[in-house]
């Protein structure tokens, strides 16, 4: 780690939108579903360093509810890819204390990949390290219309009141329920928006854009990420 890092102010809960393998494997001269599989390995080196450095929660954007509109195949890569991750890296992610979770609407998904996420989250599921959520087929605002109509059943059936409907309460429905709002998101690729990414968590959140390709992104990357929100003041709408 990076020795200009305050341990005393890490983020606790860090997203990562993981864009730029198209280019990368197009500047090889390689097929883009091959910049997908690179991306595979930064996603092991993401999950075991903020593991190592204490992060708390990390919430990586793996599909979302718009890039079914991709080519057919590389649909399947990432789905196979996806897969293929659970079922080679769940060992190492066990013993690395790794709580794994999804999020996402996963009943669209083939049924391959839900059998993965099954065996993967029970094999993690008595551990206490870090918390890795990968969203898949998720889009922030389908999170806030789920947790909407949830709440709508809850009210229809008597059990809460529109009174008890507050900030506090509607967090408590969405897939993130029961972790903090991220404090910081990473998006590698060059491009400067949050494409329907933890839309309603993300209202305070520190935004750090990177031109780094995500199957570039490693260690040195997080470090100055971290590094960034570190010298950010977070007033979260009050003064000094
Ligand atoms: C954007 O790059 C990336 C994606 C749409 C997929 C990212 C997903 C993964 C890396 C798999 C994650 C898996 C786990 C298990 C967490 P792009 O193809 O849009 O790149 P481009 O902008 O260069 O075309």
């Amino acid at each position: 780690m990076n020795q200009s890092i305050d341990i005393t102010n890490m983020p606790k809960h860090i997203g990562v939108i993981m864009d730029g393998n198209g280019r990368w494997a197009q500047r090889r001269s390689m097929i883009r579903t091959l910049g997908h599989r690179h991306a595979m390995k930064a996603v092991k080196t993401a999950i075991s360093y903020c593991s190592q450095i204490g992060i708390k929660v990390l919430t990586m954007y793996a599909f979302s509810t718009e890039n079914w509109k991709r080519p057919v195949d590389e649909v399947d890569t990432l789905m196979n890819l996806i897969v293929e991750f659970l079922l080679k890296e769940t060992p190492e992610m066990k013993k690395n204390n790794v709580v794994l979770h999804f999020i996402g609407d996963l009943s669209r998904l083939p049924e391959k990949s839900k059998r993965a996420i099954e065996y993967s989250v029970a094999e993690m599921k008595d551990n206490s390290g870090l918390k890795v959520n990968i969203a898949l087929n998720y889009g922030g605002r389908a999170d806030i219309v789920s947790a909407t109509k949830e709440i709508c059943k809850c009210v229809q059936m008597g059990e809460l009141s529109v009174e008890d409907i507050n900030e506090t309460l509607f967090s408590g429905y969405l897939y993130t329920a029961a972790d903090p709002d991220p404090d910081l998101i990473i998006r590698s690729g060059g491009e400067t928006r949050l494409s329907n990414f933890l839309t309603w968590q993300s209202a305070y959140s520190e935004l750090y854009f990177t031109d780094v390709l995500w199957p570039d992104f490693g260690e040195k990357e997080f470090d100055d990420a971290i590094l960034y929100f570190q010298g950010r003041d977070r007033r979260y709408g009050g003064i000094k």
